[in-house]
């Protein structure tokens, strides 16, 4: 089995952030989020993955090095525009060869990981091919995973007939039902006789949905589960501070850096090499990047903070903050998401009044 990891796209959605950086590479519990669908791809096992990299290619390979790490060895796969998750599996034809695979959107988060789900692939897989089976199963050439959800029409959803799919649409107006495809998805060969089959859909894209839609209505069997857990797909700010939500949740409490006597530190709380904390109270959950100096300040439940910021008389709660921010007496922030070198800051230079630089798609939400 391979995995097919998909880290191209322009990640409009998340603007500005994503003017400078690749949404995959936005951290959750300072640590992008790309990470965490490699992590699930070695831990089932998976040592070879295609990469599969757009216009921030460079930045990707930066943080992801060779692989190596993870004890995966990685393969770039450059995609020259955006046009579709189909396109990005003809691009990976080669990488591919003969073998299964998983596919992952890079900006998907899944609490239940990968290796369920490929053991069950591989066991039905196995299941019919057993010679001793008079009547087995037939083997399935795909099988994906369904969330019910409370908005259907974001994504592609599933409809069924009992317990076999029987259609699937891309982000339909009228969903037929509230189950929707989450972004990982298992694949045998077959997957590419579909791909080279199909035509662009109308926005201009080569549609996984429009694949398995073509493996279906020739008899191939497409096999399906509801995650258990949650999942998320991150291309918004919420759904971004959502996934922060549920990573910290299960970090691993630890102090590493400097408290000092002044400081408290209540709940889940990771608290980096290098970081510092002066007459200030953290509660998790929430991390503290090293490097970074909170004095004066309240971190609140659900933060993480970059590496290198200064947080100084200011009270932060259920936000995510890139490298070096900077905040300078500011009485509460909440659901913020702020990138690098970002400053806020009080200065108490008359006229009182609120001064701003803002790059292009920027969003301000005022007291
Ligand atoms: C993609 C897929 C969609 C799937 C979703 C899951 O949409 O096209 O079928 O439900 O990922 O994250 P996107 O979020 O890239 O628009």
């Amino acid at each position: 089995m391979k995995g097919l990891i998909l880290s191209g796209g322009k990640g409009t959605r998340l603007r500005p952030i994503t003017h400078t950086s690749a949404k995959q590479l936005v951290p959750v519990a300072n640590k992008p989020i790309l990470f965490y669908g490699i992590e699930d791809m070695a831990e089932a096992g998976i040592t070879e993955v295609g990469l599969i990299v757009g216009e921030t290619a460079e930045e990707v390979r930066a943080a992801v090095g060779d692989g190596s790490r993870w004890g995966v060895e990685i393969t770039y796969l450059p995609q020259d525009e955006p046009l579709g998750l189909a396109h990005c599996v003809a691009i990976a034809r080669d990488f591919l060869g003969d073998d299964d695979f998983v596919m992952y959107l890079g900006d998907n988060l899944l609490q239940q990981g990968l290796t369920g789900l490929v053991e069950r692939f591989d066991r039905d897989r196995l299941a019919a091919a057993a010679p001793s089976l008079e009547h087995a199963p037939p083997s399935p050439s795909a099988h994906i995973l369904l969330c019910a959800v409370p908005d259907p029409q974001r994504f592609g959803v599933a409809e069924l007939d009992g317990d076999r799919i029987v259609r699937l649409v891309e982000k339909p107006v009228e969903p037929p039902s509230d189950l929707a495809m989450v972004g990982v998805y298992l694949f045998t060969p077959a997957i590419h006789e579909a791909v080279a089959a199909i035509s662009p859909s109308a926005r201009g894209e080569l549609e996984i949905v429009d694949a398995i839609q073509w493996l279906i209505d020739r008899g191939h069997a497409v096999h399906h589960e509801q995650i258990s857990g949650w999942w998320l797909d991150t291309g918004k700010k919420d759904s971004l501070l959502e996934a922060n939500r549920r990573a910290l949740e299960s970090i691993e409490p630890r102090i590493d850096g400097t408290v000092d006597a002044s400081s408290e530190v209540d709940g889940r709380v990771v608290v980096e090499a290098g970081a510092v904390l002066e007459g200030s109270t953290v509660r998790g959950p929430a991390i503290i990047g090293a490097g970074a100096r909170i004095t004066g300040s309240y971190i609140g439940p659900f933060t993480s903070v970059g590496e290198d910021a200064t947080i100084t008389g200011s009270e932060v709660e259920n936000s995510v903050l890139l490298e070096r921010v900077r905040l300078d007496g500011v009485p509460r922030l909440v659901d913020s998401l702020i990138g690098r070198d970002t400053e806020v800051a009080r200065s108490g230079r008359p006229p009182k009044a609120t001064r701003l630089l803002l790059g292009d798609h920027c969003s301000v939400d005022l007291q």
